[in-house]
């Protein structure tokens, strides 16, 4: 073996290889994964992705589509009922007007927005990006070659977006700001008037940049108002104003790749030059399963929210009785991101510390905060069943109170940093 290798010099990537990480979800997910082909029970919260199917109506539409014959490429920017259907949704869900030729069909809302960010962004750009922060919205802008700004929100305040905090980032030179609402990981949603004051703030202060608006959980929504704001941002943004959305999450179809980038024609036909030489098209059957799904009556989406409200609710209210853990009741998505810092110990000075402790010693996944750009919080997600939810949440509970928890010398601690306050920006 020491013959064959002689003489091989060192295998060298690229920058921009070196420079990204992989995912910090995924990673878990995979530690995970690795410790359960050992055998081990693990109880998965790390992933964000619904534990049931895709509904069978979706299923069959992409059957049918298969069995048809649709198995061929299909244009590069989506085949037309899929384009007419997604710009159908937004207007019927939110008011807002998109022709089908606004609409780009990806793989998945991840592509949507990477291939927003390789449209929009040249080396050096900045992109204002809130934090906590989903990690691709830091990662894709580098691949593209732009500079992730952050602006972290308060957390004694839910994370709420905050226009002044979002805005004291912005400068005449950014190129791009990312609103995820509702927040992976946060759950928290934007108002309707701080979205406006920071569209007009946007346009006044970078009268360049782009407003990309994500809304991959927009309707995994638990607060009863659906404010119709939309249309008012487009109408302050015009072209300058991007969604980039999935069929992931409210359909259950993780797996199909199926996402969107609604955007002005000009921006669309930059991505169609993108994914003509990336990915040529988004895979055909699926994007007939996709044309069902946003059609098809919507009673399912309802049905799922009422579950996860349920399932909400037990987590938040078990890690509240938990001492040490805080958590905020999350107003859409399906995450809980409690504040741990009054669990953490001198032998567990951070969430990593935590959360890989925590795998380790009672086979639950979690992702620490740090993926998030948040260090002293843990995301888990509630798209499990409630049995596994009940299991977990008692592990957790098991977890903490074993702990020896006298105050860390770190600025995490509960003694120098109160829960709730500043520590993790
Ligand atoms: C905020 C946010 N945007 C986009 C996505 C992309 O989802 P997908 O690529 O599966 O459509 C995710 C997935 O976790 C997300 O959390």
């Amino acid at each position: 073996m020491k013959e064959e290798t002689k003489g091989l010099r060192a295998v060298h990537l690229s920058m921009r290889v070196s420079s990204v990480q992989v995912s910090p979800t995924v990673a878990t997910a995979a530690r995970a994964t690795l410790l359960r082909s050992e055998g081990r029970h693990i109880l998965d919260f790390s992933v964000g992705e619904p534990d049931q199917g895709t509904p069978e109506r979706i299923r069959r539409a992409a059957e049918d589509a298969m069995n048809r014959g649709e198995t061929r490429y299909v244009p590069s920017l989506g085949i037309p009922a899929l384009r007419k259907a997604v710009a159908r949704r937004y207007l019927e869900d939110d008011g807002v007007r998109f022709d089908a030729s606004e609409v780009a069909i990806t793989l998945g809302g991840k592509q949507a927005f990477a291939l927003a960010c390789e449209a929009i962004l040249d080396p050096g750009d900045e992109i204002v990006v809130p934090t906590p922060f989903w990690p691709t919205f830091s990662e894709a802008p580098r691949l593209a070659g732009g500079v992730p700004v952050f602006a972290p929100l308060d957390g004694a305040r839910g994370f709420a977006f905050d226009p002044d905090l979002i805005l004291k980032k912005v400068r005449r030179k950014t190129r791009a700001l990312v609103i995820n609402s509702p927040s992976n990981p946060t759950g928290a949603v934007v108002g309707e008037r701080a979205l406006i004051d920071i569209a007009q703030s946007l346009k006044k202060k970078a009268p360049d940049a782009f407003l990309i608006f994500d809304d991959t959980y927009a309707r995994l929504r638990y607060v009863k108002s659906h404010p119709r704001m939309l249309p008012r941002v487009r109408e302050i943004l015009g072209e300058r104003f991007l969604v980039a959305g999935t069929a992931s999450k409210t359909y259950c179809m993780t797996g199909w790749r199926i996402g969107w980038l609604l955007a002005p024609k000009t921006v669309i036909q930059g991505v169609s030059a993108l994914i003509s030489h990336e990915t040529q098209c988004a895979a055909s059957f699926a994007q007939f399963g996709a044309v069902e799904a946003l059609n098809g009556p919507q009673d399912f989406v309802s049905d799922q929210v009422a579950e996860y409200r349920v399932r909400r609710d037990m987590v938040v209210g078990a890690l509240n009785a938990i001492p040490g853990i805080k958590c905020r009741v999350p107003e859409g998505a399906f995450y809980a991101f409690p504040d741990i810092r009054a669990s953490l110990t001198r032998a567990m000075p951070d969430a990593l510390t935590f959360a890989a402790r925590l795998l380790d010693e009672q086979g639950v996944a979690v992702v620490a905060g740090e993926g998030f750009g948040c260090p002293g919080y843990i995301r888990i997600s509630f798209a499990r069943s409630q049995e596994e939810l009940r299991q977990g949440l008692t592990a957790i509970t098991t977890f903490v109170g074993s702990l020896d928890r006298r105050p860390t010398s770190r600025p995490t601690s509960r003694r120098s940093a109160p829960a709730g306050k500043e520590a993790h920006r």
